[in-house]
């Protein structure tokens, strides 16, 4: 049964372009879950947009017009995401000169994203667990306990359950993560995705870089539409931006793609209908060993136009 259709506001559509069923189910999770202070485990490979739904979460909640933080647990080296998050306070550590308030502070009543939270150490994670059942946490060398009202989103692409295994992740906090798991389909599973994805950061593209608008040609949007992408809507994204910046015109050619995706251009490759004619007719002769009356009954033309053909394309 197809997924009910929401009613999308500019915004939104903005924020998440949905037309294949099994993102508007993301969608409707999103929209099912941002009424709610619940924690949301956003799940998917790199570049399938979990930041960006972790954007439409935010603003389709009550906290739309509340800070918006984020933080990188994997870019960040493990000392500083603890200041990060927590804060510290004044002579925490050395260097500590000054109290620093930290993201989960500085959240209020919005929203804060823990970027791929499995890289989190084995020590922070229980920290977390505490913000995530008792709301409750101290500044890194404080003693006053802190109440946060923030709503917190974490995001991974990495294997949860084999972290787990491996005890890299608290299975306590793996499973306080996964009350309201959101998984993010891969792009290559989403393909109606992939036009109306490509036409709206084409759009942008063209507006950030100040070019005429573009438009696909139908080459370049099969091409799109075959391809797996493995770097899911990132991919797109930037192969857009490159074919954008290089168009000649105001169409982008399956050209100004990476070969890889192996739809250059049709205009080239395309067999003409004559072309696709004499092939056809020289499969059937061969499958019917050469006999004429036998090949004309199948191709549904008499003997004589047969004759004609075969004289014309050369395949006598
Ligand atoms: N549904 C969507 N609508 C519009 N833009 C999107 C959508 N999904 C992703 N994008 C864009 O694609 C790019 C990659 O998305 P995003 O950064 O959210 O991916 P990610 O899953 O967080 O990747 P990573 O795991 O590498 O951090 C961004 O520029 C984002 O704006
Ligand atoms: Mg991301």
């Amino acid at each position: 049964m197809p997924a009910p259709q929401p009613a999308l506001d500019p915004v939104v559509l903005k924020l998440w372009t949905a037309v294949d069923p099994h993102s508007l189910k993301v969608m409707e999770l999103a929209r099912k879950v941002a009424g709610t202070a619940a924690t949301v485990l956003i799940r998917g490979e790199s570049g399938t947009g979990k930041d960006q739904l972790a954007q439409l979460i935010h603003y389709l909640s009550p906290a739309r017009d509340q800070p918006f933080l984020k933080i990188d647990c994997a870019s960040l080296p493990a000392e500083l995401v603890e200041s990060e998050l927590f804060g510290h306070e004044r002579g925490a550590f050395t260097g500590a000169e000054s109290l620093k308030r930290g993201r989960l502070e500085l959240a209020g009543n919005g929203t804060i994203v823990l970027d791929e939270v499995a890289a989190l150490t084995v020590a922070a994670q229980a920290k977390l667990l505490r913000v995530i059942e008792e709301k409750k946490f101290e500044r890194l060398g404080g003693s006053e306990t802190l109440q946060i009202s923030a709503r917190l989103i974490a995001l991974t692409n990495a294997d949860l359950e084999r972290a787990v295994a491996l005890r890299h992740l608290r299975e306590d906090l793996y499973y306080r993560l996964n009350v309201f798991p959101i998984v993010v389909p891969p792009l290559r599973n989403r393909r109606a995705d992939i036009l109306p994805l490509a036409r709206h950061l084409l759009e942008n593209i063209c507006a950030l870089h100040r070019l005429p608008k573009q438009s696909l040609s139908p080459g370049a949007a099969a091409a799109l539409e075959a391809y797996d992408f493995p770097g899911n809507v990132r991919e797109l994204k930037n192969m857009l931006e490159r074919a954008a910046i290089f168009a000649p015109g105001q169409e982008i050619g399956a050209d100004l793609f990476p070969a890889h995706l192996g739809g250059r251009e049709k205009k080239e490759t395309k067999t003409t209908l004559q072309e696709m004619e004499r092939q056809y007719i020289a499969e059937v002769l061969d499958y019917t060993r050469g006999k004429k009356t036998r090949a004309a009954q199948i191709l549904g033309i008499s003997r004589k136009t047969l004759l004609e053909k075969r004289k014309r394309y050369h395949l006598d």
